[in-house]
């Protein structure tokens, strides 16, 4: 079960920094922002040195002010734990609260998120200003909700200080035991890493070739998000214990942290940060067609996992840019609305806007916000005061909706995490994701995300017709199992190259490939080899209904069929292995087993969809063409509302064979109708 935002009107709002701001400016500031529609400002969470400027002295005043203010304009408070940013009188007086790079060197004073999470002293200020925080504002009218520190492992994923080598091995001590079990996990018979003493394991260290063990690194991300996870969690039972009747929420989705766990723990529900420019840089740029700020509905559905229903803290609302890099361009008019309109369709019930004003001084000196420096009327302000007054007449209809999809996409932290350091088989991941999502995008096809977890029952699977689980490399006998169940009842599983070979603890099984899957797909793999350097994809020809050549990327699998119940649906077309199987299906149960034995590309996932006869649910009435995500909210009694999204810069037509409400211009629309450039339509059928 996920935990889930309830609320039954549409909540719109802005991160606003009063400590950034001349106190002039304030009033003017919350009127305007009531008048564009918002209801709800995030404050604090960086402000630590103002909340407690010298240790132990604690000065409310200035948030005081700012937050009576807010509450006589009628606007809610989202108040942050400022623990992102420990002061100076904090770093400077004890420097183990640090964080360390992987030689020990520590991250200094004089950006963000300098600390680790082990540091006994810092969870103690963490708990005391939190404590302090909490007991202050637990009575404040204007105060909801408050968001614990901010994007846990964003700026960094990784720690080395002292106090983190140290929790690592007590962690490890709780895990295995014994030092005897821990060697026989990590294999450290292999190169003569034989561990006799608990003070000589740590973290990942320097060695040569910059080649950690490998199952060491695995645990050393799993330690990493547990610890993340006892950071957020004292500060959750601090503001729980003192302010229960407010909600509790994080931030942001990073790397080595468990964020499911993270949520069903601690949180009422999870919130999400959406910067859709970001695709420019660690985006999709150099791939096959891309879907550029439109892939970011594939995180989306990822944050959907984890709270049906959820938060987006902070929403672009303008071009970004940090002094020295994360350089953004200006979105272009109607991209603010349309990605606001994205994070709805996914399942956002409140936005925020990042941020209020354009910073004046400080790193962000560009990352713009609605307001730019001179504070006067922009384009970007237009736009979003247009999205204010929509929200305002039909949010009450958007909330509270269930992502409908038959198609989910598996994945596990396991293999998010092992797939890091292991490039044999991670790079694979990645590719065959963005081919899948780019595929069903296009043939509007909603697809869910879910994470494979120990809680995961047959019920979170059977919801879907179809789940496709791209390369799980460590694949349990007990999750086999689940997905053998799965399967049984009627539902198609599709897997790529390179599963099921690892265990928990990364080690290989020596069983043929496809380890404990090996059943459900009814082959073995007899032979591989990684496409790289003279090995070039071989080609794959089809060999049912569906006629059609490309290219196995990434890994070429030699399938050998085992079962009488599994037909060959392609062969390889070239190469040494030529005329051996690629892609098989095999019947089990009611349902069905695919395996395609390389990863995914655009035209794989085509060939394998045309087989399946997969279709966009509104198919028979509603014709979109492929530059438009379609994706559709159902409500608990049922009725079902359609949402197109035009992220081409030209306006695109639809057809409609039966006539609709549009909710937005709340027009009936019937037969041709055009959606303008980044325009959106939110379709109710009559
Ligand atoms: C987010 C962060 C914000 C701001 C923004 C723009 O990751 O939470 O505080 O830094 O990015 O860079």
């Amino acid at each position: 079960m996920s935990k889930n935002l309830t609320s039954k009107a549409f909540t719109l709002g802005v991160c606003y920094y009063p400590e950034h701001w001349d106190e002039s400016l304030w009033a003017d500031d919350f009127r305007r922002m009531k008048e564009m529609g918002f209801s709800i400002v995030r404050v604090g969470e960086f402000a630590w040195s103002i909340f407690e400027p010298e240790e132990g002295r604690f000065e409310f005043a200035l948030f005081d002010r700012a937050l009576d203010l807010a509450h006589a304009h009628g606007l809610q408070v989202i108040m942050g734990t400022p623990t992102a940013t420990p002061p100076a009188w904090l770093t400077h007086k004890h420097p183990e609260v640090l964080n360390a790079n992987q030689d020990g060197l520590l991250y200094q004073h004089g950006m963000r998120a300098h600390h680790n999470y082990n540091s006994p002293v810092y969870l103690d200020y963490c708990a005391r200003i939190v404590r302090t925080m909490a007991e202050h504002y637990r009575d404040h009218p204007a105060i909801v909700g408050w968001q614990i520190d901010n994007e846990l492992n964003c700026e960094i994923d990784v720690y080395y200080s002292e106090s983190d080598h140290r929790a690592f091995r007590v962690w490890l001590q709780e895990k295995y035991g014994t030092l005897a079990k821990l060697n026989e996990a990590w294999g450290t018979v292999f190169w003569n890493q034989t561990y006799s003493e608990w003070d000589q394991v740590h973290l990942t260290r320097r060695t040569t070739a910059n080649s950690p063990n490998p199952h060491l690194a695995l645990d050393e991300k799993r330690f990493v998000s547990a610890s993340a996870i006892r950071y957020a969690k004292v500060q959750a039972d601090i503001l729980r214990e003192i302010a229960p009747h407010h909600w509790v929420t994080t931030n942001g989705l990073f790397g080595n942290l468990d964020s499911h766990r993270l949520t069903d723990e601690m949180l009422d529900f999870f919130s999400y940060d959406s910067y859709p420019l970001f695709y420019s840089i660690f985006g999709d740029g150099a791939e096959e067609e891309p879907l550029k700020d439109r892939k970011w509905s594939l995180n989306l559905s990822v944050v959907r996992d984890i709270s049906e229903n959820f938060c987006v803290m902070e929403q672009q609302a303008g071009p970004g840019g940090w002094v020295n890099r994360l350089q953004l361009p200006s979105p272009l008019p109607g991209q603010i609305r349309l990605w606001t309109y994205q994070s709805i369709l996914h399942g956002a019930d409140m936005i925020l806007y990042f941020r209020w004003r354009t910073a004046t001084v400080g790193t962000e000196l560009y990352w713009h916000g609605i307001n730019d420096y001179h504070n006067q009327p922009n384009r970007r302000i237009r736009e979003i005061t247009e999205i204010g007054a929509e929200l305002k007449r039909i949010g009450e209809r958007l909330v509270g909706r269930t992502y409908k999809a038959e198609v989910a996409m598996l994945d596990d932290y396991d293999n998010e995490w092992d797939a890091k350091l292991d490039t044999f088989y991670g790079n694979l991941r990645g590719q065959s994701t963005s081919a899948w999502f780019k595929q069903l995008q296009r043939r509007h096809i909603p697809m869910n995300r879910v994470k494979f977890r120990d809680t995961t029952t047959l019920e979170d699977l059977t919801r879907y017709r179809v789940l496709i689980y791209p390369h799980p490399a460590i694949l349990t006998e007990s999750r086999a199992k689940l997905l053998e169940a799965y399967a049984a009842q009627g539902g198609t599983l599709i897997f790529g190259a390179r599963t099921g070979y690892k265990d928990e603890t990364g080690r290989c099984y020596m069983m043929p490939f496809p380890g404990y899957a090996a059943a459900l797909c009814g082959i073995h793999v007899e032979e591989f080899t990684l496409i790289a350097g003279e090995a070039k994809p071989a080609i794959v020809r089809m060999t049912g209904q569906v006629e059609r050549t490309f290219e196995a990327i990434g890994f070429n699998e030699v399938l050998s069929v085992r079962s009488q119940s599994a037909t060959v649906e392609a062969v390889y077309d070239s190469a040494y292995y030529a005329g051996t199987p690629a892609l098989t299906r095999n019947r089990y149960g009611a349902g069905e087993v695919w395996y395609y034995g390389a990863a995914f590309s655009i035209a794989a996932v085509g060939a394998i969809l045309d087989l399946l006869q997969l279709e966009s649910p509104v198919v028979s009435w509603c014709a979109v063409p492929k530059q438009v995500e379609l994706g559709v909210r159902m409500a608990s009694d049922g009725s079902e509302l359609v949402y197109l999204l035009n992220y081409a810069e030209e306006a695109m037509e639809i057809q409609l064979e039966h006539p609709c409400m549009e909710l937005l211009t709340n027009e009936e629309l019937h037969g041709t109708a055009s959606i303008p450039a980044f325009g959106v339509m939110i379709l109710e059928r009559r």
